[in-house]
């Protein structure tokens, strides 16, 4: 494997990982620290990589295989790395019905589907590329948004309206 082959893009950092262990160590050993210890993985590395899964088995001793269902289950887990600048359209019924096919058709080279956001009341709903819940959005709104300087700025997962 070179350093430039694309399976390259999918090893976590070393340190990042390192950080993922000491967070996920940090819980009770315990099967009910099941999703905390993958959020705690995911926000030290920025996804689930299948090191961060397996060590998350190993802690709370959930079977993996579970680890990986629950990991599945969740929208805001993620099992492949973030595309640097990409946002999430949320695709469920109630974004669906406010206008979820419009945000995507007005950036479609920078957005993704995502399931249910759980923010229904606030549909159309989209996730920056750092997490960040933006609700009654229209496509000027997206495009504005991500265009705008704080769109490049990190942030950690939030709910943000209009
Ligand atoms: S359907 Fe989009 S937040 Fe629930």
């Amino acid at each position: 494997m070179t350093p430039d082959s694309p399976s390259d893009a999918r090893e976590p950092d070393p340190a990042a990982l390192q950080a993922a262990r000491d967070a996920v160590d940090a819980l009770p050993r315990r099967k009910e620290q099941l999703l905390p210890a993958l959020l705690a993985a995911q926000h030290a590395i920025g996804w689930l990589p299948r090191a961060a899964v397996e060590h998350v088995h190993r802690h709370t001793r959930v079977p993996v295989s579970e680890v990986y269902a629950t990991a599945t289950a969740y929208s805001e887990l993620r099992l492949e790395p973030p595309v640097p600048g990409q946002w999430h359209v949320c695709t469920g019924v109630a974004c669906d019905l406010a206008g979820a096919p419009a945000l995507l058709a007005a950036a479609p080279d920078r957005t993704a589907r995502v399931d249910c956001q759980f923010l229904c009341a606030l549909a159309p709903v989209v996730v920056d590329e750092h997490e960040r819940l933006h609700g009654r959005m229209t496509p000027d709104d997206l495009r504005a948004r991500m265009e705008a300087p704080a769109a490049s700025k990190p942030a950690r997962r939030s709910r943000a309206k209009r």
